[in-house]
């Protein structure tokens, strides 16, 4: 029996599907994201340069790729270039490609990103870390649409369709110093931003239910209904500094630890149950006559081991996830305050039997 309804909606159900790209389905409703696609498909057909913005997490790979199969290019290949891990003598014959001799060990002459995307996009991902030598060096291929690979003399046309992203603040680069005004410009021709998860919370139920049908698929666990409605809540009070692919994560690793029928709280990340938790008193008022503030304290920690006991029928590993505490650390609290009796008492609330672990 699960301890909640379910929420999540049962695990055949069907999520908001916004756009099944080359890269992976795009699941919400958001206001938000419906309009940078709608923005997306109508700058597709153009070969204009796309600036996509947003934290980590946020779907800009994804965003891209939606672009990318919207346009003419879709047939040609889409090359994802992550400008802040490859190292700074390498950037440029990565980029343009070299000519055998070039530089000590280039025994044959190398295409690089601006060949291998010839005729299709190329994403500069993390353009922020592009060094300040080599932004001068894309600016001339965005306005000359050609280059010379390093070590040779003659100059290579190119067509190919620039999208940069970047969760760094490009504008506070610019004023210091560290990126190029005029590069700025000519990449942020159509700006699109993808929102944080924390302001798309509606979005968060049907991203959840969709990564634990996938979840379920690909582990075969065919025995998981769906999200307890307590789970819902709990993913939906979270903050989500990883954005959507911690979002992701988190629902893997509740599959992986589900005893099923639901995925319940305590199948979520600590950090996710934790921030569920109402703030302490401390944001309530100080009354006019002042208060105990041990006795308040107290009160406070029993009220929340008797919420986590409850929700957990008794289970003290369960209710110590839920409170961020060690299970003998529980324990010892439990002895201390007398509340030990909790564990056979019947809850009342037709929630799984205590299970002694
Ligand atoms: N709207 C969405 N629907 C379904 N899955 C999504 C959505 N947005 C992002 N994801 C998934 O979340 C993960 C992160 O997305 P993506 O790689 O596009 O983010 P990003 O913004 O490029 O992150 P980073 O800045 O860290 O590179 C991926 O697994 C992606 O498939
Ligand atoms: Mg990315």
């Amino acid at each position: 029996m699960p301890t909640t309804p379910p929420a999540g909606g049962p695990v055949d159900a069907v999520s908001p599907l916004l756009r099944l790209t080359s890269r992976g389905a795009i699941i919400g409703q958001d206001a938000v994201i419906r309009q940078a696609l709608v923005t997306l498909d109508r700058v597709a057909r153009s070969s204009c340069t796309v600036l996509i913005t947003g934290e980590t997490g946020t779907g800009k790979e994804l965003a891209v790729a939606a672009l990318h199969d919207a346009s003419p290019r879709a047939k040609r290949p889409l090359v994802a270039v992550n400008c802040g891990a490859i190292p700074e003598n390498l950037i440029e014959s990565e980029l343009f490609g070299h000519a055998k001799g070039a530089f000590t060990g280039a025994h044959a002459a190398r295409p690089g990103w601006f060949a291998k995307a010839e005729g299709g996009t190329l994403f500069l991902d993390e353009v922020g870390e592009l060094p300040l030598a080599m932004q001068v060096k894309i600016l001339r291929v965005l306005q000359q649409k050609e280059y010379a690979p390093v070590g040779d003399s003659h100059l290579v046309r190119s067509d190919v369709r620039i999208v940069a992203a970047t969760n760094r603040d490009l504008e506070a680069l610019v004023a210091s110093g560290q990126f190029r005004e005029d590069l700025y410009y000519r990449l942020n021709v159509v700006h699109v931003h993808l929102p944080p998860l924390r302001e798309r919370r509606d979005d968060i139920e049907a991203l959840a239910g969709h990564f634990l049908r996938t979840t379920c698929a690909e582990l075969e666990r065919h025995d998981l209904v769906g999200l307890s409605a307590d789970a819902v809540a709990c993913l939906k009070a979270h903050a989500w500094p990883g954005n959507i692919r911690t979002l992701s994560n988190a629902i893997e690793r509740a599959v992986l630890l589900s005893t099923g029928p639901y995925v319940e709280p305590e199948d979520l990340p600590p950090s996710v149950l934790r921030a569920s938790m109402p703030p302490p008193a401390a944001s309530s008022a100080l009354p006019d006559d002042g208060i105990d503030l041990r006795v308040a304290i107290q009160e406070y920690e029993n009220n929340m081991i008797r919420q986590a006991l409850d929700r957990t029928g008794g289970n003290r590993t369960r209710a110590a996830q839920l409170l961020g505490l060690q299970r003998t650390t529980l324990v010892e609290m439990l002895k201390r305050k007398g509340l030990m009796q909790r564990k056979s008492e019947p809850n009342g609330r037709g929630s799984r039997p205590p299970s002694g672990r």
